[in-house]
């Protein structure tokens, strides 16, 4: 059973949406926005790329998808240079330039406004208060600003993500080694250079092992893991909607603690595989 969204069933939410919904407050960047822009530029520039295919391999030359693709990196290098001289050059008010900290009580307390530099500063500018209001800072921080994760400069960053995916050596240098300091820090909610290196090296060396074993050797089926993959819309905005409750979390005993969080975190995760599987042997299928 395919279950589909029908076009009268999305407009009748749309509308009650309108009716309900205080729009001066509506976030407008978001994960599957995000997502979908960078997929979007990526498969604009593969059209219009001069090498649609790969050739006939010529042996002994390991980096030739690297030279064969040279247009592209040179298109995204360009984007990376934009990202850059955005978040360390654009003068932001009343904030230090190049500022890429937390704000609130971070730095002692000296740009409590400024969380997110140049990012959450073009986004004030773009999209007012439709950002998202509660970013992870807030609570360690005691930021009082919004900051969107998902923001408009960090979109240029997920586009060099998608396509890099294998330059892990450059994370390293970047974050010089270290989890929260070097040249560009590894930032998750800027979605800095260093970040977008690091996870595009862990999911490019991650994806070369599964479809080494799964795809090519035929070892394992991908179990777990595909309940989820067949269902992930459905697990998606079930976790958005019910993750904060039990018993899918509860509040937690041990607040400083790590291991209840980890804790909670792989219950949680481990829940939502079980109900995906339970969705997959019934043959139920959401899709957009
Ligand atoms: C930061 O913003 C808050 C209001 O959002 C304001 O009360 C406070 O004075 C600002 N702090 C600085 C240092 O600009």
């Amino acid at each position: 059973m395919k279950v589909s969204l029908c076009p009268s069933f999305l407009i009748c939410i749309c509308a009650c949406m309108c009716v309900l919904v205080s729009w001066s407050w509506l976030r407008i960047p978001g994960v599957l926005q995000r997502l979908g822009f960078t997929y979007f530029v990526l498969s604009l520039m593969q059209t219009f790329s001069p090498y649609r295919e790969i050739p006939p391999k010529e042996v002994g030359c390991p980096v030739q998808d690297v030279v064969l693709y040279w247009p592209e990196w040179i298109f995204i290098m360009l984007l990376e240079v934009v990202w850059l001289c955005v978040s360390f050059l654009l003068p932001v008010p009343n904030c230090p330039t190049g500022y890429l900290g937390a704000g609130g009580i971070g730095d002692n307390g000296l740009y409590p406004n400024c969380t997110g530099g140049a990012a959450a500063y073009i986004d004030r500018w773009l999209l007012g208060d439709n950002i998202y209001w509660h970013p992870t800072c807030k609570a360690m921080y005691r930021t009082t600003e919004p900051f969107d994760p998902e923001g408009v400069l960090g979109t240029i960053n997920s586009i060099v993500l998608g396509f890099i995916g294998m330059q892990g050596i450059l994370a390293a240098i970047l974050s010089k080694c270290t989890r929260d300091e070097g040249f560009i820090p590894v930032n998750k909610n800027l979605w800095s250079l260093s970040y977008v290196a690091c996870m595009g090296c862990m999911s490019f060396a991650l994806l070369g092992v599964i479809y080494f074993v799964v795809d090519i050797k035929g070892w394992w089926g991908g179990q777990p893991f595909i309940y989820p993959g067949t269902n992930s819309i459905f697990v998606y905005v079930g976790h958005s909607l019910l993750g904060f409750y039990f018993p899918f979390s509860w509040e937690m005993r041990f607040q400083d603690s790590h291991w209840e969080q980890l804790f909670q975190s792989l219950w949680g995760t481990a829940l939502w595989i079980f109900i995906a599987y339970l969705f997959y042997r019934k043959h139920f299928f959401l899709k957009i």
